[in-house]
């Protein structure tokens, strides 16, 4: 978002923001390459030069973390020529760039997370760091024992066995079965293949749960931001230093 530029200049620890209207006023501050001398110049974090003095502006990146209830029919790409629906489309309000962090089907609903923290993004979908996410499967027919044994010791994958899973069963229906899997990999479309792989094709899927975080309070189609002590429980989980 703009903010007016002594404002910004305090934010990076330049000067106080009296000093930093005295600093402009001074014509000591260059936005793009043109001297500021009046108050009032707005200026987007991240995207404009600003210089003091002729050195640039030290800026840091405010670290964005959010939490969707995907729905159905959208697909997971910051742009996507072929889909216009795309996940970015439920974000209209926020106005630094974020992306997602790993993918979910069009056909898939649940639990999505956003950000511009690059090495969070990748430490929360490399299998390296175990964490575990959570779905909600409706299968076709009755899922067998055999087959949910088969399902928890790995199974055979065109690009390879899978990793052990937890898999029990939430109930049985007319010729369906409801089933809760938790995986800590994230192969492209790795549970309806999984379930493919037994004979109990997925009719619908949702993750309802990616290490500590759930849907809870976030409607289909809402988010929301992360709170601090999710950031610092995740971060923590995955090696980081805390912000
Ligand atoms: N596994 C799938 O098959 N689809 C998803 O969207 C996520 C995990």
């Amino acid at each position: 978002m703009e903010e007016r530029l002594q404002k910004f200049l305090a934010a990076a620890g330049v000067a106080s923001r009296r000093a930093s209207e005295k600093l402009i006023l001074e014509g000591r501050v260059s936005v793009n390459g043109k001297v500021v001398r009046e108050l009032g110049v707005k200026v987007l974090p991240g995207h404009d030069e600003v210089l003091v003095d002729g050195k640039p502006v030290a800026q840091e990146k405010k670290l964005l973390y959010l939490l969707m209830n995907k729905p159905a029919g959208y697909v997971t790409t910051v742009q996507d020529p072929h889909n216009p629906q795309t996940v970015m489309q439920l974000l209209p309000d926020i106005r630094e760039r974020v992306y997602p962090v790993g993918r979910l089907d069009g056909d898939t609903e649940g639990l999505l997370l956003f950000t511009n923290d690059g090495e969070f993004a990748y430490r929360m979908t490399h299998p390296k760091f175990k964490m575990l996410k959570t779905y909600i499967a409706t299968v076709q027919g009755t899922l067998t024992e055999d087959r949910l044994r088969q399902l928890r010791e790995g199974i055979m994958l065109e690009d390879g066995m899978t990793a052990p899973a937890n898999v029990k069963i939430l109930r049985r229906e007319n010729h369906k079965t409801i089933v809760e899997i938790a995986i800590h990999e994230g192969r492209n479309r790795q549970v309806r293949r999984m379930f493919k792989a037994v004979k109990n094709p997925v009719l619908a899927l949702k993750r309802v749960s990616i290490g500590p975080l759930d849907l809870k309070g976030v409607a289909v189609g809402e988010y929301r931001y992360l709170q601090e002590h999710e950031i610092k429980k995740l971060r923590q989980r995955l090696g980081l230093a805390p912000l």
